[in-house]
């Protein structure tokens, strides 16, 4: 080969542009779910969380326990996976 590193370069310029090099960014973006966001956990817990009984007080349970809740109310109410992240995000930082 005369050029190897142009045509290293050449390669890895196609390859990443079809996107089939799994860059360590990449990997980790595609993962990881988008994290919750208070804002909308604040508005998604208001629209869901009082539908079936009396809304729960935040410092009635500790972070551990809101997570297992919010799972287990996630499919109760139907949450989206975005929904239930907000929401616990807000009760998390509430109690
Ligand atoms: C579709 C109806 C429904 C919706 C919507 C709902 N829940 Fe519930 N929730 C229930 C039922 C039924 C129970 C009691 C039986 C059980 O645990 O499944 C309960 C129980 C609970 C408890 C008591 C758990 C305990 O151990 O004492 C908490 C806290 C709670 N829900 C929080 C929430 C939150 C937060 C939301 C919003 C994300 C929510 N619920 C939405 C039906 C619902």
């Amino acid at each position: 080969m005369k050029h190897p590193n142009k045509l290293t370069a050449l390669f890895f310029i196609i390859f990443v542009a079809a996107g089939t090099v799994p860059s360590p960014a990449g990997w980790a973006q595609q993962n990881t779910p988008p994290a919750g966001d208070y804002i909308r956990g604040v508005k998604a817990w208001g629209d869901n969380c009082s539908r079936c009984h009396n809304m729960r007080d935040p410092k009635e349970f500790r972070d551990d326990q809101w997570k297992s809740i919010v799972t287990h109310m996630r499919v109760r109410a139907g949450l989206t996976g975005q929904d239930a992240r907000d929401i616990l995000v807000f009760l998390q930082t509430s109690n």
